[in-house]
């Protein structure tokens, strides 16, 4: 009987109950729990864990670089970023309000490390989220254009409720590459929430994209309705040479 339960549970798609339903189901009984009860909790926890999983899938197929959280990053370090603010852009309601996140900064300073972390709540959230760098974006988007497929690539990208474009200014975007991002940035606009992470002022954007007008029209669109993290300082990946330094000239001053 227990066994054909399993099953008919299994084939009704009730995947995850099979683990704990005999422990439940001993517990229930010797505890008096109302079928009714019974029933309403299994069905609870398969959908809690349903969730969960979907979730972890969510967080597995949106290519994040590493799987970091805000709980992992120490702001008291230089702080360049405010716990407060972090915390409050992890609520997502900037996704709810279409708005954009830009973390302009020197490197090491943790920029692509928090726009995972957000990433990472988004897409656990069930927000379809994609982290991509901007090379790698352009390069895609560049294949799609000589392949004739560049619309359906362009809908592809834009339908994400969450784009994370990593690395905006590291390498020079010819006018082609710029026009492509411009395309797909004024599709997102205030459609869905894009988060970029750059090491190249605003101003200097027109170097970047060897186009001033198509650099200005990208800015143009993400800067409104947008959130701008400006992390500058040393790198924490060059910390521990850092505090090396520091306490050499603590000895020297002594
Ligand atoms: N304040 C911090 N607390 C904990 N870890 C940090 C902090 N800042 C940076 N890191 C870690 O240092 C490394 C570099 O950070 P990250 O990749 O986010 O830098 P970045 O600002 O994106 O740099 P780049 O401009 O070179 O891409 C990562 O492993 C990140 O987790
Ligand atoms: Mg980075």
């Amino acid at each position: 009987m227990y066994t054909q339960l399993v099953n008919n549970l299994d084939e009704l798609g009730f995947t995850d109950v099979e683990p704990y339903l005999s422990e439940y189901l001993t517990t229930a009984t010797k505890d008096g729990i109302s079928l009714q009860e019974a029933l309403y909790e299994i069905s609870k926890r398969e959908i809690s864990l349903r969730n969960q999983r979907a979730a972890q899938i969510q967080v597995s197929v949106s290519h994040f670089p590493y799987i970091k959280t805000a709980d992992e990053f120490d702001f008291h370090f230089r702080n360049t970023v405010s716990r407060t603010e972090i915390k409050d852009l992890a609520t997502l309601r900037f996704i709810e309000n279409k708005e954009n996140i830009l973390f302009y900064g020197t490197p090491g300073t943790g920029k692509t490390h928090l726009a995972t972390a957000i990433g990472i709540e988004a897409a656990r959230k069930r927000n379809i989220t994609y982290f991509i760098t901007c090379h790698d974006l352009i390069q895609t988007l560049r294949k799609a254009h000589d392949e004739n497929r560049l619309e359906s690539r362009l809908k592809h990208f834009s339908k994400y409720k969450l784009l994370i474009i990593d690395e905006i200014g590291y390498l020079p975007v010819d006018k082609t590459g710029a026009n492509l991002l411009f395309q797909l940035i004024a599709k997102r606009y205030e459609h869905n929430s894009t988060i970029i992470t750059t090491n190249q002022p605003f101003s200097k954007w027109g170097d970047v994209f060897s186009d001033s007008m198509l650099a200005n029209a990208i800015l143009d669109r993400l800067l409104n309705h947008s959130h701008v993290l400006k992390m500058v300082g040393p790198s924490y990946r060059t910390k521990d040479y850092y505090d090396l330094l520091d306490s050499g000239e603590q000895n020297q001053s002594r």
